[in-house]
């Protein structure tokens, strides 16, 4: 069985699809996964959808790409949403240079402020980081006592690990699978076997064979593959370690 440790299933993609998706997710070797919320509602989204399910968690928080009109008020939000017993993450936040769908200095502004919140809740984070890793570094560096997972790390080995010091997951996702992928097969090789994850990130980065079709979560078999070759493991290893790594991540009992 696998845990694919990040999707959005409740993305339109999905709507006439879903809960059929979702039944079937065990049928198809996929025994647990994770619902990302990227603003409020779609955290009350991914909540409402764990709670139909034994197998989904859910992750709430605000994406850099929606940093732009947060305010104090949607943090209480938040931390109301962290309370809830199928909430394993405040996510994903981060940084998003390469699309700047927000204004970096507010991009900061919430990353840190979100950061204060989980580690006041003592909640994991779940990060997303594109183009920025200079800066998520050095906040991260203020925030000691933060911990979780690098969602579809896409930085260097000395990236890596930095944030393998400070305690962070790595995980892989479908570009693991692409033909330029080198850097990441490097990391793949590199991050200890008890630090490493797979997710799929759903609907989005389908993975090698299905590249440009609608991902989702049964897709994440494509990554543990590669991830098994390259590590020298059978399927099988890869698939209990990660879903074990995933169970401690999200400190599922
Ligand atoms: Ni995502």
């Amino acid at each position: 069985m696998l845990f694919d440790t990040h999707a959005h299933l409740n993305d339109e993609r999905f709507d006439h699809i879903r809960n059929e998706l979702i039944s079937e997710l065990s049928q198809n070797g996929v025994g647990a996964y994770c619902e990302i919320g990227y603003d409020i509602k779609s955290s009350e989204a991914a909540l409402s959808l764990a709670e139909k399910y034994d197998f989904v968690y859910a992750a709430v928080g605000v994406h850099p790409h929606d940093t732009d009109d947060l305010c104090e008020s949607d943090m209480d939000l938040l931390k109301k949403m962290c309370a809830h017993p199928k909430a394993v993450a405040l996510g994903e936040i981060g940084l998003d240079y390469y699309y700047d769908n927000s204004l970096r200095e507010n991009q900061r502004l919430w990353f840190d402020r979100q950061l204060s919140v989980a580690t006041e809740l003592n909640i994991p984070v779940t990060i997303h980081t594109r183009d920025a890793m200079a800066d998520t570094i050095d906040i991260l560096k203020v925030h000691k006592d933060a911990t979780g997972i690098i969602h579809c790390y896409s930085g260097s080995v000395e990236s890596a690990k930095i944030l393998l010091n400070m305690g962070f997951y790595i995980s892989f996702a479908g570009p693991l699978t692409f033909k330029n992928a080198s850097t990441a097969l490097e990391v793949a090789k590199y991050v200890p076997e008890d630090r490493m994850l797979i997710e799929t990130d759903s609907p989005y980065l389908a993975p090698v064979p299905y590249r440009g079709k609608t991902n989702t979560p049964v897709y994440v078999a494509e990554v543990a593959k590669r991830l098994a070759e390259l590590r020298g493991k059978t399927f099988e290893e890869i698939a209990c370690i990660t879903f074990e790594n995933a169970k401690k991540a999200y400190r599922i009992k």
